[in-house]
């Protein structure tokens, strides 16, 4: 198998990181990977946002009030512990990159097809590193939504959609996926 093949395959979403942190040049060496990602019309829709401390703790009053909003009914312990947990998210992993895609309400398509190049310069990104034995976990939810984190990590909303937030570290475990089969995902047309 080629290396890239085996690249591809063995990549897996972390959950779990080490605490030891990621070099910068490593990151670079990702970001050369993401920019070269194919996209119709030159658009470069993608943009990626390396967050430090500061701009992570930015986010905490609505991580906070989200992990309340979740735990609705539930009791005080609980909703303490889905408030640690909730901060551990942003604050514990070696990197956090929030990750957009340019947004054009006059142009749907375009707008679906720069989503759709985005994540392809998600994944050269994600691959690059993982080339580099870093592990990544994309993660959605209420704060790729939430109009207090745009202005917390000053992104025009106008302008640039939240994707995601990418997580990044060194492995600390590595998870079996199962996978559709060929058979299920492929079909040769006569
Ligand atoms: C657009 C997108 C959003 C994702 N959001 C989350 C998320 O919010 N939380 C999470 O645990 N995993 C998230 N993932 C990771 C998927 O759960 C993961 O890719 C899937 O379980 C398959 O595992 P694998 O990446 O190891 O092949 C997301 C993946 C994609 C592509």
């Amino acid at each position: 198998m080629s290396r890239v093949q085996d690249n591809i395959i063995s990549r897996r979403s972390i959950y779990r990181f080490e605490e030891s942190p990621v070099e910068m040049a490593c990151l670079e060496t990702a970001f050369e990977a993401a920019r070269h990602a194919p996209c119709h019309k030159q658009t470069h829709p993608w943009k990626f946002y390396v967050l430090g401390k500061e701009a992570r703790s930015s986010m905490i009053p609505e991580v906070e009030r989200l992990a309340v909003e979740k735990a609705a009914g539930k009791g005080e312990n609980e909703v303490q512990e889905g408030i640690q947990k909730a901060i551990s998210k942003i604050l514990s992993p070696p990197v956090l990159i929030a990750v957009t895609s340019a947004v054009t309400p006059e142009d749907d398509f375009r707008e679906m097809e720069d989503y759709a190049a985005t994540a392809c310069s998600v994944q050269n990104l994600v691959l690059s590193l993982w080339d580099q034995g870093i592990g990544t976990q994309w993660s959605t939810g209420g704060i790729t939504r939430s109009d207090f984190v745009y202005k917390a990590l000053e992104i025009s909303p106008v302008k640039e959609k939240i994707v995601g937030f990418l997580k990044a570290g060194y492995p600390a475990a590595i998870p079996q996926r199962e996978k559709k089969s060929i058979a299920e995902i492929r079909e040769y047309l006569p």
